[in-house]
């Protein structure tokens, strides 16, 4: 098991570059299965979770070749249709992709229940009425999701809840279905209108994506395509945020500065500057931390992968700021962390009231998730003193190369291997 290990105090100056977005990866390398033909993907992060989707994919049967780090060609010409079991399943949410995609390519779908970030229950069924309004039966067998369609008839779904997960499943399935699908109150997030682009690059027709209704006309073939995956937008709030609260400037680099308009007028109420450039956003942060409120949203909202590191800003904000949570039933358990740190946070349901303290603390912490593992981070980078942060296999899940990026900026952070005796080596 690994920890990172940092030494708060440190502003951030420099300039750094934001990988490929994890949560437009995971749903583009399963929309693969859909192709008959070669399919080059670029941009591609190098984190855990998509290294988990291509482990699927390859175990399938598809032929994987690594272009280069970020670069894959993917060929599922000739993969066979099998079960996906749950120990390969339950490590990330994005698994139940491959019940959408393989749908789509086969009328069928044998797919584990998916893992994920814990914030409480995170049901499918908004999937699963997808599914079923499709004309595919649906059954939930020994933790397995079934689904089987003599053949996908377009038609149209409005959606009870806006869902990235569901309407991203919900394109997958429809993409090849007869006739006209139309999906009302769809997520409109960044990842899904990448998705829908890519989908489009192999033949695709989806329009409208981005919008609250997006409609679908199947179409009989996919071919092959060449397409690079959009920077990831919660990567680079992550090192906006980061930025904010430890001051400095910081320049970020291959960002697409419109999914990032709630993040930088946020942090511009908080205190900070934001400079937007045709493909980067430079932060910068020299004057007093002003608290400020904020309340999460579908996008283009205030994003909810966003809400723990925001949490971390506000805790060293002049004044009381009021952080509330619309997305998830349960995305504090983090707070507890914090509070080890010496800050002053009341939780009350989907609502945290922060009073700002002068300094956060150093001691050892645990990462509860992936985005509270970088909020993690970033109370280590502000906080005096040496702070632990533990479980950080979460943090792999969604962030490149984070110790080198962080390194760049002038922080110091390490990552430290804890063996079974405890002794600790520094990690290369
Ligand atoms: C995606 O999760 C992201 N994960 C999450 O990011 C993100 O927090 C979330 O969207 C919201 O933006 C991936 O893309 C892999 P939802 P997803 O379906 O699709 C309820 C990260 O840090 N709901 O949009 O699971 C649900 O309970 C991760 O990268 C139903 O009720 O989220 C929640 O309250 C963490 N029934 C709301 O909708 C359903 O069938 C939004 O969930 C589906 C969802």
């Amino acid at each position: 098991m690994d920890n990172f290990v940092i030494n708060g105090g440190h502003e951030l100056f420099g300039e750094v570059s934001i990988s490929g977005a994890k949560n437009a990866a995971v749903a583009i390398i399963p929309a693969a299965i859909l192709a008959d033909d070669v399919v080059r993907i670029e941009n591609i992060p190098q984190i855990s979770d998509v290294q988990l989707i291509i482990e699927i994919l390859d175990r399938m049967g598809a032929d994987i070749k690594l272009v280069n780090k970020n670069t894959l060609d993917i060929d599922t010409s000739n993969i066979n249709y099998q079960s996906v079991p749950y120990e390969l399943t339950s490590h990330f949410r994005a698994s139940y992709y491959l019940i959408g995609a393989m749908l789509g390519r086969f009328n069928q779908a044998e797919v584990a229940m998916p893992g994920g970030c814990n914030f409480g229950v995170r049901p499918i069924d908004q999937h699963i009425k997808g599914f079923e309004m499709l004309g595919a039966d649906v059954d939930i067998v020994d933790g397995m999701v079934c689904a089987k369609a003599d053949k996908l008839m377009g038609t149209s779904i409005y959606m009870d809840v806006v869902s990235v997960g569901a309407t991203i499943n919900i394109m997958l399935a429809a993409v090849k279905a007869r006739g006209l699908t139309i999906i009302e109150n769809a997520a409109k997030e960044p990842h899904i209108v990448d998705l829908a682009n890519f989908l489009n690059s192999m033949g695709a027709d989806v329009r409208g994506a981005g919008t609250d209704v997006i409609k679908i006309r199947g179409v009989e073939k996919m071919h092959g395509c060449t397409y690079s995956i959009i920077p990831d937008q919660i990567e680079a709030g992550t090192y906006m945020v980061a930025t904010a609260a430890c001051g400095g400037d910081v320049l970020i680099k291959n960002v697409i500065p419109k999914h990032l308009e709630s993040i930088s007028a946020k942090l511009e109420e908080a205190g900070a500057e934001v400079i937007e450039y045709d493909d980067a956003v430079r932060v910068t942060r020299f004057k007093a931390l002003n608290k400020c409120n904020v309340k999460t949203m579908p996008h283009p909202g205030f994003p909810t992968d966003m809400q723990p590191q925001m949490a971390v800003l506000l805790s060293i904000a002049n004044g009381t700021s009021i952080l509330s949570e619309s997305v998830w039933d349960n995305r504090f358990q983090y707070v507890g962390q914090l509070l080890r740190m010496g800050a002053d946070i009341q939780v009350d349901g989907k609502v945290a009231v922060i009073v700002g303290v002068p300094k956060l603390a150093g001691v050892s912490v645990k990462a509860t998730d992936l985005r509270a593992g970088a909020a993690m981070i970033i109370a280590g980078l502000v906080a005096e003193g040496t702070t632990t942060v533990e479980d950080i296999v979460y943090v792999d899940r969604g962030y490149e190369d984070i110790v080198e990026k962080l390194s760049a900026l002038g922080a110091d952070i390490k990552r430290v291997s804890v063996n079974d005796d405890n002794a600790v080596q520094t990690a290369g």
